[in-house]
Parts: C-alpha cells; sequence; structure tokens
C-alpha cells in the first residue's frame, strides 16, 4: 500500500490555497479540509448571535457557546466538492462574504476558539491522506507534517483572485474594499499573538504570482512523488 500524507499548505489570505489544495486531494484521492473554513463558521455563530459588534467582543458568550457549534464538511455530488455545515445549515455561500471576512481575523485570535479547531483538525487528520489548509496547520496543527508548503502571492493579485471569485458567485463586491480587508488580514494574522501567520522552518515557498494551477501542479508532483516514496 502506498505511504499516506499529511500534506500543510500555509499562506496568505487569497493566495489561491485551496485552488491548489483541492487539485492535490483530488489527485491522491486525499480529504480536503479548509482550516479557514472552520473559523469562518464560527465567525458567521458568533455574528447571528450578537457576539460581535464593531469595537467589542463578547468573549464569555462565544467561550459558553463554543461547544454548540457544530461544524461538519458534506459532499455534494452536484458540484463534486465538499461545502461547509453550521449545526446541519448549509452556510459554504454566507462564510465566504465580505462580513464574515471583515470579523473573522478577530475570531480566530481568541485562543480557546483556536484549540477547539485545531483539536477537531488533529481528528480529523488522525488517519493521514489528507490536505488542510490555513494559517498554522504545518506550524502548530501538524507539525510532523511529511509536506507543508508555504504560499504567497503579490496583494493585487490576491485581490484580483477573490474579486473575481465573488463575481463568478453574483456577490456584488467593491474591489478596493477587497484589497483593504486583505491588507488588513495579512496584518491581523501576522501579529497576532496566538499561531501568528509564519513559515515553519522546513516549509517548501511558493510564490505563485505567475503561475497557473496547472504550473503548480507540475512544480508539485515530482516533490510528491519524493515523499510518497520516501527519497
Ligand atoms: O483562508 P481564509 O481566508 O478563508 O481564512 C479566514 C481567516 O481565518 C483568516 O483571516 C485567518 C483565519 N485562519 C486562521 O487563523 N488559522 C487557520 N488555520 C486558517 C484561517
Amino acid at each position: 500500500m502506498k505511504k499516506k500524507l499529511i500534506i500543510a499548505i500555509d499562506g496568505y489570505s487569497s493566495c489561491g490555497k485551496s485552488t491548489f489544495a483541492k487539485a492535490i486531494a483530488k489527485e491522491l484521492n486525499y480529504l480536503y479540509i479548509d482550516s479557514g473554513a472552520m473559523y469562518r463558521t464560527v465567525t458567521l455563530y458568533c455574528m447571528r448571535r450578537g457576539f460581535i459588534s464593531h469595537d467589542k467582543l463578547d468573549i464569555q458568550g462565544i467561550l459558553n457557546e463554543l461547544k454548540d457549534i457544530v461544524i461538519e464538511f458534506v459532499y455534494n455530488p452536484d458540484i463534486a466538492e465538499y461545502e461547509t455545515f453550521l449545526n446541519s445549515e448549509n452556510v459554504e455561500n454566507e462564510i465566504r462574504g465580505i462580513e464574515v471576512s471583515k470579523h473573522v481575523s478577530r475570531i480566530s485570535q481568541i485562543s480557546e476558539v483556536r484549540s477547539r479547531m485545531v483539536e477537531l483538525q488533529r481528528q480529523i487528520g488522525m488517519f493521514k491522506g489528507i490536505v488542510m489548509d490555513g494559517r498554522d496547520i504545518g506550524t502548530v496543527v501538524f507539525p510532523d507534517a511529511e509536506l507543508k508548503i508555504f504560499m504567497t502571492a503579490s496583494v493585487e493579485i490576491r485581490a484580483k483572485r477573490r474579486y473575481d471569485e465573488m463575481k463568478n458567485k453574483g456577490i456584488d463586491v467593491d474591489f478596493e474594499e477587497i484589497r483593504r480587508n486583505i491588507i488588513a488580514r495579512d496584518i491581523t494574522d501576522e501579529n497576532r499573538d496566538i499561531s501568528p501567520l509564519r513559515r515553519a522552518d522546513d516549509a517548501i515557498i511558493l510564490d505563485n504570482s505567475k503561475m497557473t494551477v496547472q504550473e503548480q501542479m507540475i512544480w508539485v508532483h515530482s516533490i510528491i512523488e519524493k515523499k510518497i516514496n520516501g527519497s
């Protein structure tokens, strides 16, 4: 039987981590988990419960209800992709909206939220054969992952990609607002006290500013082969 890997993909927001991670998972027939979707889902729950206002968070309220937040990834055969569910409701589109994007960095700074998500992520990855993307997958969640990739791309390109993605979904967005949101999230992601975004020492850097997904797949193919064959 072929050796199964844990593949950790970290990096800045909107640099194509999930597209790349999904393509790898498909090729290897691995499970793909979008850890950002988990933080987004907790954020949506908190928004709906009124725990988030523009200048403060109701931390006690959030902690009291953390155990009530059930996150699942359910396969949708019509689109051949997993979708995110919050307490049995499909929230896949809602968690990608700008409102959730605006608040998610604050929610993902709460240490109890992070501990809970890391626990769930480790459970999901227990049997390996998984590609997980996020900010702290190679550093905190799976420090022993067999393959770690750290992705980056220019701000302009990332903003354009997110803009196109949302437009394609029929969501009305402003390019400048998206660009500012990306810059703001980079700053909070890199500077937060707990699990800040940083490259693991043993992660390979991939700057995909000028690469297509196909080119990225060609790049990663031989790296994966070596890992699987143990050379
Ligand atoms: O990958 P994304 O943009 O959907 O992630 C949403 C937010 O969640 C991002 O601003 C940072 C946070 N996040 C995190 O703190 N740790 C992770 N492993 C994944 C995402």
